[in-house]
């Protein structure tokens, strides 16, 4: 019997979304996961906060993964017995499973991370935690046994260097980990070939970034309607004066177009035919207002009206299954080893 896939994701809870990161990362993920675990398959949604810390954080990781997770549910995630909310940190094997693979990763491997490197350069005393990240990375899909693993591109190294562990392990003590899919692969499962980034609003060349400090530029989740309205109408356009989309030419009217089809949940298709042969640019900025506006008002008053005690449960719920799940796959590997 092959058992079906498990996905499993990382949130980091240490930031607020812009409406690019909910459009183009969070609802995508939020409709494979109805899906996949309507179809049988885990979907285990976890804070790694163990990996936050490696920075210094101000005490409210707390309440910005009690946030996070309300955002997932207002996104539309339907909850079922198939999903999983859990903390790292509450799952005492993660840390465990990391420092069985730090006996089999080595010092040139780690010190080959780009994350690493970046973030060590130039720096003359740097954390353990940071070179280590990756491993405890590792511990964190390996211990679920999880195939697909929806990272951004900048993590792609990390999920090489976890399949590496895993065929490295499985090579020495026999199998005990699957393997997590190949980077392409998790490309095709995530659908997200087509590329979906929403631009900045006043630079649509760049996509749109929490990091930018030009307010204009970006439209954050707890924007207040009125105020994403006006960003959306300055938004920067061109003079080609035709509304097509047109990524290379034309970003902003592309941006704009691609903004309204993730907005109202239409294909983008649809929304270029409907505005084919139109020429004035403050129309669309004005339906393209209307829509996010309309869009926003309703997600925060769903937020708002979520209890955390809604959220103290799902965490238990959630992590009562992940302990059981990971200190069962810890005891094998501790098998394995030698250390039982
Ligand atoms: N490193 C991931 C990121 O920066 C977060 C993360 C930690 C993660 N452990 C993970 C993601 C395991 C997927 C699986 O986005």
């Amino acid at each position: 019997m092959t058992k079906n896939p498990t996905i499993l994701t990382g949130i980091r809870a240490n930031s607020e979304l812009t409406l690019g990161n909910f459009l183009g990362a969070l609802l995508p993920m939020v409709r494979l996961a109805n899906e996949y675990s309507k179809k049988d398959c885990h979907v285990n949604i976890f804070s790694p906060d163990l990996h936050s810390i490696i920075s210094e954080v101000d005490g409210s990781l707390h309440d910005n993964l009690y946030r996070t997770i309300k955002i997932y549910l207002a996104a539309g995630l339907e909850l079922n017995d198939h999903i999983h909310f859990y903390r790292q940190s509450r799952i005492p094997a993660h840390s465990e499973l990391c420092w069985i693979l730090n006996c089999t990763a080595t010092m040139g491997e780690l010190n080959r991370m780009t994350q690493y490197k970046d973030k060590s350069e130039g720096k003359d005393s740097v954390n353990v935690g940071i070179f280590d990240y990756p491993v405890l990375m590792a511990a964190d899909i390996l211990l679920y046994d999880a195939t697909y693993v929806p990272v951004g591109e900048d993590q792609f190294q990390h999920l090489e260097l976890t399949r590496r562990l895993a065929e490295r392990f499985n090579h020495k003590y026999g199998e005990t980990f699957t393997m997590p899919a190949k980077p392409e692969d998790q490309i095709k499962f995530m659908k997200t070939d087509n590329g979906i980034r929403i631009r900045d609003l006043q630079n649509p060349e760049k996509k749109m970034s929490k990091s930018t400090p030009a307010e204009n530029s970006k439209i954050m989740l707890s924007d207040a309607p009125t105020a994403a309205r006006k960003k959306i109408m300055s938004a920067i356009t061109d003079s080609v004066g035709k509304i097509q989309y047109d990524m290379f030419n034309q970003p902003g009217i592309s941006n704009l177009l691609q903004i309204e089809a993730l907005v109202n949940d239409a294909p983008l298709q649809e929304v270029i035919s409907t505005w084919a042969g139109e020429t004035h640019y403050g129309d669309l900025k004005q339906k393209v207002a209307e829509s996010v506006a309309t869009m926003l008002e309703a997600f925060q008053s769903k937020i708002a009206n979520i209890q955390d005690q809604t959220i103290t449960d799902l965490l238990e719920a959630g992590e009562a299954y992940a302990n059981e799940i990971a200190s069962t796959k810890l005891l094998t590997v501790q098998e394995r080893v030698g250390l039982r």
